[in-house]
């Protein structure tokens, strides 16, 4: 798909968390990807650092989604989820299903990771409801993203996604974040700072433990940097929410799907939440689509509280199970499992530490965080410049701030790794 800057107007389309005027004067446009490869609009090669928005761990354009959402649309383009369904949907709730613990069987679908932050914030309210209590506060953490909606934002710890919009829900207490100064360039879990979850103990003196409702984690702290959790945190984390009756809620919006080890975050570090919200690789980024699943308790809780031909949970979008997202969820879950993708996730993580973590002494690097197919590399200083000259050399990364964060496809080979290292020291080098 061709598309030329001197033609086409930039002007109309306002892009999201972009400097758009800095953006317009100097566009960066994809116009076509493969596999662990995008092409841009002047012709040159970018390889993808960063899985999109770690959406796509089995590469760019799989012809198997391709080809499973292409047929889907010739029987169906939309079908109603309110009071009607489609066979797919009901097929992918199972096949998430099965790579969740075993106590979670029930999904509900949405569109996004900041769905379905909000829609477990109300499954979170719909549980208390109807177990009669009156629990109206939520704990998030500094430094937590959990999307943009207005319950994720009400959620987020950083700054600056909440300093603009101050009328949002109130009752969020922050636990303090895991990143320690005094113990730089951690590879894997931190031995220290189990006692961090202890700020969760606190509140329930401070403020009533019957007063909270839930606490609302990323196990390993995405878009902040990869601040994986602490050996022994999330443990201390179930065990008070266990003793103080405070739902546990796991935001594996990047973790799921093998990003970190395991299938899940709650598998790779056996600790088990009450619901989960997912999305980003369910479809492998194909089509938009995030899920909620719940612990049967949860479930049974709300839905058995509703009167006999009542609707259970007043909730749902328009979109929430789509049959081209449920088709592109199947497939991807299916590729997943033909090519062994979460197992090669575990096997190609050490050799994509150790290259990322060969970057420690470069000067203009301050710190390194890095678990499974995830690392932060935090820079003193220029993060968005370096995001800039880094395109410009051949690789697409996240950046939050001074911190690129990267999350190779799961089918990239060692010499891709290198490939994204070698770009990447070239651009440090080129900022100092
Ligand atoms: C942990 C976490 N939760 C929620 C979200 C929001 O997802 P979306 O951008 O699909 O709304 C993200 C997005 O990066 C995320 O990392």
């Amino acid at each position: 798909m061709p598309f030329d800057v001197k033609t086409n107007s930039l002007e109309h389309y306002w892009l999201p968390f972009t400097d758009n005027k800095g953006f317009k004067e100097g566009p960066r446009i994809i116009t076509k990807a493969s596999g662990v490869y995008m092409t841009d609009h002047k012709g040159g090669t970018v390889i993808d650092g960063s899985s999109g928005l770690f959406c796509s761990p089995a590469g760019h354009c799989h012809p198997k989604i391709i080809e499973a959402v292409h047929n889907v649309m010739q029987e169906m383009t939309y079908v109603a989820p309110f009071g009607s369904a489609h066979p797919l949907s009901f097929a992918l709730a199972e096949q998430i299903s099965r790579l969740l613990p075993e106590t979670f069987n029930h999904v509900f679908f949405v569109n996004s990771g900041s769905e379905a932050i909000d829609t477990a914030l109300k499954m979170v309210m719909a549980y208390h409801s109807a177990t009669g209590q009156s629990r109206t506060r939520f704990v998030s953490r500094e430094r937590a993203y959990h999307g943009v909606n207005i319950g994720g934002v009400s959620l987020a710890g950083l700054v600056n996604n909440r300093k603009t919009f101050q009328s949002v829900m109130p009752n969020v207490a922050m636990m303090r974040h895991t990143w320690n100064a005094d113990e730089l360039m951690v590879r894997g879990q931190p031995a220290n700072g189990v006692e961090l979850a202890d700020d969760l103990q606190r509140m329930c003196d401070t403020y009533g433990s019957d007063t909270i409702a839930a606490c609302f984690v990323e196990p390993v702290a995405g878009s902040t940097g990869i601040l994986a959790p602490p050996v022994g945190y999330l443990e201390r984390i179930r065990e008070i929410c266990d003793a103080n009756g405070i739902l546990l809620v796991f935001d594996e919006v990047i973790t799921g799907f093998g990003r970190i080890g395991g299938t899940f975050a709650a598998d790779a570090f056996g600790v088990t939440p009450d619901i989960m919200t997912m999305a980003k690789a369910l479809t492998n980024g194909a089509i938009p689509m995030g899920a909620v699943a719940t612990s049967d308790h949860v479930h049974d809780v709300i839905t058995d509280k509703a009167a006999p031909g009542a609707i259970e949970f007043f909730h749902g979008y328009t979109y929430s199970g789509h049959p081209a997202a449920c088709a592109a969820g199947l497939a991807a879950l299916s590729i997943y499992e033909e090519e062994g993708l979460f197992a090669r996730s575990t096997e190609m993580s050490p050799y994509f530490l150790d290259s990322v973590f060969a970057l420690k002494d470069h000067p203009m690097v301050k710190d390194i965080r890095g678990i499974g197919m995830a690392a932060g590399v935090e820079l003193i200083d220029k993060g968005g410049q370096a995001q800039v000259d880094l395109f410009w050399n051949g690789m697409h990364t996240k950046f939050t701030g001074n911190t690129g964060i990267l999350a190779p496809m799961f089918t990239c080979e060692k010499s891709h790794i290198d490939e994204m290292m070698e770009k990447l020291e070239k651009t440090l080098d080129g900022l100092m």
